[in-house]
């Protein structure tokens, strides 16, 4: 393996200490304690650990953690009528409702009920527009994380060929929106793009978010490259033993590897940034409701 592998484990933590730093100091300071609200409606097993591990870290933090677990059949009014209390309390700064929802509660009108200066997940439609044309928003989780891996790594990101694998509105589309605010010419690339090889080969900078496995081989990666993959994907792993499986990304990590500059592992790439992401959102709606300076380096 040439590649340096750029380990989201280790940043995650990083991240997660300078947040609970910050949290302190706003504290000790001016007696103020940041709050996450999160939503979780029925019982989704993937979605009830995700929210568990972030209702561990908030407090880990230093933060306020308020769940809020309603019944799958809840009615949409009720749900819409939790949110408008969150939206009041002035102890809750971000309020994140867990996805996907039961398909009987209209999704977007779901999230554009949460105030967007707590929409700490960024999906709000107004954050959506303050993003794209590079106002002040909240940024989504993941892509943030990916930026602040890539800023880390090379500094100054202006210039640079950036391609996003995959047009996601959580994903794909956030993340080539800061890259270009970041002066990167960015292009997306999706399952449409024709000669995708020879787009994803100019790229300076990979980000691959389509959510297949190891669709990306080492052969479409330009020689030093920096590769950031999103993807999460369970495969067959018979090497394991019979009905095993294993996580692999959107990049054929092995291939892409040997010829990558660095690339992110899957697991322990980008997925712990997503929290630590999360915590930062939060401590930044805090820090701007109370018109104080936004936390440095944990903001786009
Ligand atoms: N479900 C899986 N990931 C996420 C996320 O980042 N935010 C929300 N709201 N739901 C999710």
């Amino acid at each position: 393996m040439a590649a340096d592998l750029i380990d989201g484990k280790a940043f995650a933590a990083d991240v997660r200490g300078r947040v609970a730093t910050q949290v302190a100091r706003l504290q000790e300071v001016h007696g103020i304690t940041p709050g996450l609200a999160v939503v979780l409606v029925g019982e989704d097993p993937a979605s009830q650990v995700y929210v568990k591990n972030k209702g561990i870290q908030t407090k880990e933090a230093g933060m306020a953690s308020f769940e809020h677990k309603l019944d799958a059949g809840v009615a949409e009014a009720d749900l819409l009528a939790l949110i408008a209390d969150l939206n009041a309390d002035p102890v809750v700064h971000g309020i994140l409702v867990q996805l996907p929802l039961p398909s009987h509660l209209d999704e977007s009108l779901v999230i554009n009920a949460i105030d967007p200066a707590k929409d700490v997940d960024g999906f709000h439609i107004s954050n959506v527009g303050l993003l794209a044309t590079g106002q002040k928003a909240m940024v989504p989780c993941t892509p943030l994380g990916c930026l602040m891996m890539l800023r880390d790594r090379h500094g100054d990101l202006s210039g640079m060929e950036a391609v996003v694998v995959g047009r996601s509105n959580i994903v794909g589309k956030p993340m080539a929106q800061l890259l270009l605010r970041d002066s990167c010419t960015v292009t997306i690339a999706h399952s449409r793009t024709k000669d995708i090889e020879d787009v994803v080969r100019r790229a300076d900078i990979v980000i691959a978010a389509v959510g297949r496995a190891q669709m990306v081989p080492g052969d479409w990666i330009k020689p030093g490259a920096t590769v950031i993959d999103v993807g999460i994907n369970r495969i067959p792993a018979p090497e394991k033993g019979e009905g095993k499986t294993r996580l692999v990304g959107d990049v054929d990590f092995d291939s892409a590897a040997a010829v990558a500059g660095a690339i992110t592992p899957v697991p322990g790439g980008v997925g712990p940034m997503t929290i630590a992401c999360l915590l930062a959102n939060t401590l930044t709606a805090c820090c701007r409701a109370n018109g104080l300076a936004e936390p440095e380096g944990l903001t786009a």
